[in-house]
């Protein structure tokens, strides 16, 4: 059987790319790598200020359309606004990346209406809602493709964290069902699971733990680098990934699969 090249593609992808959480750690990083590889980005993050000059940093840098839009992912009223702004920036919107995020830490005790609703409407619902609004864009666009950046914390238990960790889950098996839906379009979507990256979320708690508590685990002996990330996202998000969807592309170091004590 021989390949269609117009539908899986061979050469560099040019549309634009919408990043939530774009303004910080694994979201910026991967608006970074996308830049470098030529792709226009929009960086959607509740801290807007950071989210505006990060984009102006990438445009100056690497000299394509970049924007950063101020937008409470939690409030789905908000993402109208954010969508007209993107649509006049970028030209073409063929992908999304849902990096946005927050961490529960008082495990079950802590658990209230709020932290439940907070964790789910910052991982979970988001990454429906923006689908169904970009659908058009995506359905113009060949090539388009979603990732949605999940955790190991979607497969292993960590007593900490419940909320996120079934919102990771909920991530993992959401994407599966939008998977089929999105195939006869051609449009694929998968999840990132990083392991411990450093960022400014998983700082406070390496600088909590003593040294090397997490490294000890990890096959690689060391934390994970938001750029180790960033590139495994833009390559689900390219022509080089045309075969692979409703999957989780792992990238923890060797965490998961760690029988080191
Ligand atoms: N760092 C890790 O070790 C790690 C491991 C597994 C998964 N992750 C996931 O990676 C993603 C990125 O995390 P990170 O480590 O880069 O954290 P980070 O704190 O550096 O970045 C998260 C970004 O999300 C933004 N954000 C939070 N709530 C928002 C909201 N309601 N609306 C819009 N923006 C919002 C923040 O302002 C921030 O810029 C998260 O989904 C996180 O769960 C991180």
């Amino acid at each position: 059987m021989t390949t269609n090249e117009s539908v899986v593609g061979s050469g560099a992808l040019s549309t634009g790319v919408v990043i939530t959480g774009g303004a910080s750690g694994i979201g910026l990083a991967t608006a970074r790598a996308l830049a470098q590889a030529g792709r226009p980005v929009a960086l959607w993050d509740i801290n807007q200020a950071k989210a505006v000059s990060e984009a102006a940093r990438i445009a100056d840098e690497f000299g394509c359309a970049a924007v950063g839009v101020g937008v409470d992912l939690s409030d789905p009223s908000l993402y109208a606004a954010a969508l007209r702004t993107t649509r006049s920036a970028l030209t073409d919107i063929g992908g999304l990346v849902h990096a946005a995020g927050v961490v529960d830490t008082g495990s079950l005790d802590g658990v209230t209406v709020d932290v439940w609703d907070l964790g789910i409407n910052t991982h979970l619902r988001p990454l429906i809602l923006l689908i169904k609004e970009l659908l058009p864009d995506f359905e113009a666009n060949p090539g388009s493709a979603i990732v949605g950046i999940a955790s190991i914390n979607a497969t292993l238990g960590n007593a900490v964290n419940p909320v996120y960790s079934a919102a990771k889950g909920g991530m993992l098996s959401m994407v599966r069902s939008l998977a089929d839906r999105l195939g006869p379009a051609g449009i694929r979507i998968n999840c990132v699971s990083p392991g411990q990256i450093l960022t400014p979320m998983l700082q406070p708690t390496v600088d909590a733990l003593p040294a090397g508590a997490f490294e000890r685990r990890i096959l690689l002996g060391r934390l994970g680098h938001p750029d180790e990330v960033a590139r495994a996202v833009r390559f689900l998000l390219s022509a080089e990934a045309s075969y692979i969807t409703a999957a989780e592309l792992v990238v923890d170091g060797g965490n998961i699969s760690s029988q080191r004590m």
